[in-house]
């Protein structure tokens, strides 16, 4: 369907827990945060309910997120259950890679298309003081058995901070043998990333020039998503800028979000959108939940303002609970 604005929306980003084996600097304070009971989640079946609506109102794309949704029970019979709605064409994940290794064969029989894998650093105390936990070699082994495995897209994403800029050329010559897309993304004033300085897509792209050589535009790629894919001379695989606060990318948004407690998040920034929850739970039918979604659909916010400090964002929930 298109939303008010005229935009098409076929992109589903499905956030299926909360939780995560990671403490990332940037998306959780080192205590950790209050998880949110299992008696608030929708469960799969729920998930697949609303995707099948979904589907009927034209979203064809599916990304699963958490927290880390490695971490929660059965996602292989998710991703086979989404793969079967009518509709659906791609269902992906994005992980922090730590359990793919293990859980890769059972997610790629069930129809897995594509994980995205966050990695901010290749060095090991760099990792432990960035995602406060280790977990860089099992990391590394999930990216290197996803690499090996045919029909499988692969993607990193890296948040460049000032803390892993030793690291942003040996994460980026990661494509150059690969077919591999290193995509760096603009650190966002949501949850954590408001407290901390980001670094542009200007000065990044500076420090990769010099030490890879010009970034051609890779024409005609789109990606389906915020990402600008470039090419270094003699690379196989390609890098990425997902860059929402110095190139808004929102008059092209092909998005809404469902968050683990069901509710339908129709912009990254702001509250907007419909709490699902309750209306499953007090047994309305397939239409009601139409009309619903529908409605929420409408107004999607025509943008971001990351930049505006009076703008009533959405203040209710952290990254880990929106699933990025
Ligand atoms: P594909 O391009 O489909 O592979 O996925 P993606 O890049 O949209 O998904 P991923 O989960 O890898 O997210 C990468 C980064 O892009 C995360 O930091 C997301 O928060 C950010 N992102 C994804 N969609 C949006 C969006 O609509 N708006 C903004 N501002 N950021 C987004
Ligand atoms: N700004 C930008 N990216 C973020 N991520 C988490 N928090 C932020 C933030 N504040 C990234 C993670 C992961 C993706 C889902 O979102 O690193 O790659
Ligand atoms: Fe879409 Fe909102 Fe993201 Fe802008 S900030 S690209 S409108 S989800």
């Amino acid at each position: 369907m298109t939303d008010g604005q005229g935009r098409s929306i076929d992109y589903l980003r499905i956030s299926i827990t909360d939780r995560c084996n990671l403490r990332c600097v940037y998306c959780m304070p080192a205590e950790g945060v209050e998880w949110v009971p299992h008696a608030s989640i929708l469960s799969y079946e729920e998930i697949v309910r609303l995707t099948r609506l979904f589907a009927s109102l034209g979203v064809r794309r599916i990304r699963l997120t958490g927290g880390e949704p490695l971490v929660r029970r059965g996602l292989d019979d998710l991703i086979r259950e989404l793969k079967a709605i009518p509709g659906i064409e791609t269902v992906m994940v994005t992980t922090n890679g730590t359990l793919l290794r293990e859980q890769l064969p059972g997610l790629m029989s069930a129809g897995l298309d594509g994980v995205n894998i966050s990695l901010d650093t290749l060095d090991p105390v760099q990792f432990a003081a960035i995602a406060r936990r280790s977990g860089l070699s099992s990391a590394l082994a999930g990216l290197n058995a996803a690499l090996d495995t045919p029909g499988l897209t692969v993607k990193l994403n890296c948040v460049p901070t000032l803390e892993n800029a030793s690291q942003w050329v040996p994460l980026a010559e990661l494509a150059r043998n690969r077919p591999l897309a290193v995509r760096f993304i603009e650190l966002m004033p949501i949850g954590l990333g408001g407290g901390m300085p980001g670094i542009s897509e200007a000065d990044l792209r500076a420090w990769l020039e010099e030490a890879l050589g010009p970034l051609a535009p890779c024409e005609g790629d789109k990606g389906g998503g915020p990402c600008r894919y470039f090419r270094p001379a003699g690379f196989r695989g390609k890098i990425g800028f997902i860059s929402a606060m110095t190139h808004q990318f929102c008059s092209t948004c092909n998005r809404v979000r469902l968050t683990a407690t069901g509710f339908l998040k129709t912009c990254l920034q702001y509250d907007a959108g419909v709490e699902l929850r309750p209306l499953l739970s007090s047994g309305a039918d397939d239409a009601e939940l139409l009309r619903v979604m529908e409605g929420a659909i409408l107004n999607k916010p025509l943008r971001h303002h990351f930049g505006a400090s009076s703008q009533s964002r959405d203040e209710r929930r952290t990254m880990n609970q929106i699933g990025g």
